[in-house]
Formats: C-alpha cells, structure tokens, sequence
C-alpha cells in the first residue's frame, strides 16, 4: 500500500512545491513509482514537473467532487517512474463547493483509496492555507512533512500548523503522523540562518531531518524549464539535498517496520 504524504506548511513560499517535487523524483529515480498530487489552485507543481495547463483540462478538482475517478486523472511526466495530478486555478472552487458535501474532509482520501496500492509513494502539495484542501490532503495522508524556511519568523504560524495535525488526529484521522520538519533555503554564509536552524533543531529535536535544504539558484530555476532538479542539474548541491532527503525518508520507514 502507498504511503501518503502531505506536504503542508500555511506559510507561503517555504519550500512546500520545491520539496514535493524533487523529493517524488529523487524517490522514483530509487525505482519507486511516485505519484505527485497537486492540490493547490497555483498548480506550480503541474507547471514544475512540464505539464502545461491547458483550458478544459481534468484536474484533481474533477476527483474532489466526484466527477471523475482518480486512476483517469494520472498523467505521466518526462521523469521516469513519476507521474502527476494535475491541479489549476478552478480548484478556488473545489473549497468552497465541497462544504456543501457529505464526508467533505474524506474526498480525497477516498479519491486515492483504489488507486494507492499501484504506487509506493504518494505526495501531496497543499496550498499555503489551513483550509479544506490541506485538511482534504492531511486527512488522506499517512504523514505530514512541514518545510520551514531558514529565515526569521520561521516558526510563525507553526503552533497553528502543529494544533490542526492534533485536531486531526484526535478526530478524523487517528494514525496521522509527522513525517518531519524539513529545513530549507539554508545559507550557512549567514549568521541568522545558522542561528534559526539552530533554534529549530532546538525545537523540533527528534523531528527534524538531519538533511538541510541549501539555498541553491539551481533549485529555483529548474521549474521553469518544466524539471526536476535531477533532470536539470544532477551534480548540483540541491539535487545532492533531495537526493539524502529521499533516503532518510525510504530508510525511516524500513525502520518504522510497514512497508513502503
Ligand atoms: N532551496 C531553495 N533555494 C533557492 N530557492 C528556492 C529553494 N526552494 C524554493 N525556492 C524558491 O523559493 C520560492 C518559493 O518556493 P516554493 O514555491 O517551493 O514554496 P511554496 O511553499 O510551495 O510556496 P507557496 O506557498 O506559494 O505554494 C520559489 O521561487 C522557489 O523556486
Ligand atoms: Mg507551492
């Protein structure tokens, strides 16, 4: 069975879309079939790994309300074993409209439900907000992967964050786990980044990937060429990065005992 992780953090600009794409490639060039879901309207992640949004699309918000069943909504990416839901502007709609359903936090979970044996991975990009979106992906996630930013105010926000996968796991998903809290755009020149990324390993302790995310342009740059950073610089440091993160997370849960 596939294990779900949701990449959620409310904060914008962390890191979420950027972790959730290299990291599926990293863990398919394993030999691991990957699925990526973008669940934010942005759908930087769809842009990010090449696929063009194209007026009429099917998209994940087809699977939120039930129009269409999820196994019809997979594409393929240029990135072997890595395959994607698309996601566009129209998913505003889905959170709005999904109030009105029955089981409105279950919709993608039980979107996912036939589908999930067919992968080893599945990763989930949320929105930077706490809303039935992020609930949807955090509902239908084994684990929640945090990326916090190596910056000042790292932690605002984070008890809200921290508060809500309570709230879940005390109500409509009991197993839910922390995968990790992930740091990133780290940039050891300065002394402020080593300081809060200091601060944070002091914080989180135990729940901290021992791999750090570097500021690295190569990162930034490699979604507009529609890429992962492995297709687009794979001797680069940030490629390394994702490369570790990957391994840190397959070797976690060998160890953890259920199999990915
Ligand atoms: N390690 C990094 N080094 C340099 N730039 C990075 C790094 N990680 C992300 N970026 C850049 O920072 C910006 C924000 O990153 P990203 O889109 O991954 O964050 P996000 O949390 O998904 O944002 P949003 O909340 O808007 O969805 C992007 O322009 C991205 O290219
Ligand atoms: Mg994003």
């Amino acid at each position: 069975m596939g294990k779900v992780i949701a990449i959620a953090n409310q904060k914008g600009g962390v890191g979420k879309t950027t972790t959730a794409i290299n990291l599926a490639a990293s863990l398919a060039a394993n030999d691991l079939k990957i699925l990526l879901v973008d669940m934010d309207p942005q759908g930087n992640c769809t842009t990010g790994v090449g696929i063009a949004k194209v007026p009429g699309m099917k998209t994940i918000y087809d699977a939120l309300l039930g129009d269409s069943q999820m196994e019809h909504l997979i594409v393929s990416t240029e990135f072997d074993g890595l395959q994607m839901v698309p996601a566009d502007k129209n998913l505003v709609a889905a959170n709005l409209e999904m109030v009105e359903l029955e089981r409105r936090e279950y919709r993608l979970r039980e979107a996912l439900e036939p589908i999930r044996s067919q992968f080893h991975y599945i990763l989930i990009d949320c929105p930077p907000a706490l809303d039935l979106l992020t609930v949807n992906s955090m509902v239908a996630a084994d684990s929640v992967l945090v990326p916090i930013q190596c910056e000042f105010f790292a932690l605002e926000g984070i008890s809200q964050l921290l508060d809500t996968v309570e709230r879940l796991k005390n109500s409509l998903q009991p197993n839910l786990k922390l995968e990790g809290v992930l740091l990133t755009m780290f940039d050891d020149r300065t002394n402020l980044a080593r300081q809060v990324a200091g601060d944070l390993k002091e914080f989180f302790a135990d729940e901290v990937f021992e791999t750090v995310i570097p500021r690295s342009i190569r990162l930034a740059e490699a979604p507009s060429f529609g890429k992962p950073i492995l297709s687009y610089d794979l001797r680069s440091k940030g490629a390394e990065s994702y490369i570790k993160l990957a391994k840190e997370i397959v070797e976690n849960e060998q160890r953890n005992g259920s199999a990915a």
